[in-house]
């Protein structure tokens, strides 16, 4: 009995580490990191300001186990950064926050899917164009992290992005837009927040938001919205995103 009992034991111990060993090839180290890929990085790097290190981990040739960012598994390709800041308990007095500027050099990573730098400081710098460029993105969050001026209708061209969130109910700049015409290429936009940007002069946001098939969640309070349709309680659609999303509370 003793002696099946450890058998059963070590087969399972056995069976651990193997499918440790496995999970492992294939989850981090499998494909690695691809060179051109790691350098953008670094260049992109280069461009922020990391005021403490929170980015101490970008060195080295697996770009892949940095922090925040993840590789397809398969391809290796760069799938997604994300450098959300997450505020610590002991942060009141230092900005920890990322910060500079966002370098073009993240147009080499075609594959990127998910970037959000949401909750950073990026001190009133506009939002690079170019993002609008990147056609892989599904994701972009870049609520709260200091961006301001005007939107950049290149995001228009983003046709697979799911998410975008420009939120900056807390953000101590203004982002704005005179029009978002644009919006209504983002044939696939599931979620859209963008809270407490002024749209005053955007007069076309109805229709942009209307015209987006995938829509199912909008955020536009605080954005001093005007042209409200008086037909808009007739439409099913809308009437349903007024009841859980406060448009009117400007
Ligand atoms: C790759 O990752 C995805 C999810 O991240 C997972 O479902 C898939 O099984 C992984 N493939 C391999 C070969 O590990
Ligand atoms: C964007 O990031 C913020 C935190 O910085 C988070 O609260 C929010 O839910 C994120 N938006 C989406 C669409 O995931
Ligand atoms: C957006 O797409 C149009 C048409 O496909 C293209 O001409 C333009 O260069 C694109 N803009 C950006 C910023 O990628």
């Amino acid at each position: 009995m003793a002696n099946i009992c450890s058998f059963v034991a070590l087969l399972f111990g056995y069976l651990c580490f193997t499918t440790n060993a496995i999970s492992h090839c294939n989850g981090e180290s499998n494909v690695g990191c691809i060179q051109s890929e790691r350098l953008a990085l670094l260049r992109f790097k280069a461009g922020l300001k990391d005021p403490h290190q929170l980015l101490s981990s970008w060195m080295g040739a697996n770009c892949c186990a940095w922090t925040g960012v993840s590789c397809d598994n398969e391809t290796g390709h760069v799938i997604a950064i994300d450098l959300r800041y997450h505020h610590l308990s002991n942060d009141h007095s230092t900005d920890w926050r990322l910060g500079g500027e966002i370098g073009s050099s993240l147009l080499d990573l075609k594959d990127l899917k998910h970037l959000d730098l949401s909750s950073n400081n990026f001190g009133g710098r506009t939002i690079p164009h170019y993002i609008g460029s990147m056609a892989e993105l599904r994701y972009v969050n870049l609520s709260n992290a200091g961006f301001s001026g005007r939107i950049p209708h290149q995001l228009g061209n983003l046709s697979n992005l799911e998410y975008l969130d420009l939120n900056s109910f807390h953000s101590l700049y203004n982002l704005n837009a005179d029009s978002i015409r644009w919006l209504s290429n983002l044939a696939s936009l599931r979620y859209l927040d963008m809270t407490r940007v002024t749209l005053a002069k955007a007069s076309d946001w109805f229709h942009a938001v209307n015209a987006l098939p995938s829509l199912s969640v909008l955020h536009l309070p605080f954005c001093r919205l005007s042209n409200i349709p008086a037909a808009i309680s007739h439409s099913s659609r809308t009437q349903s995103s007024i009841q859980s999303f406060p448009w009117f509370n400007t």
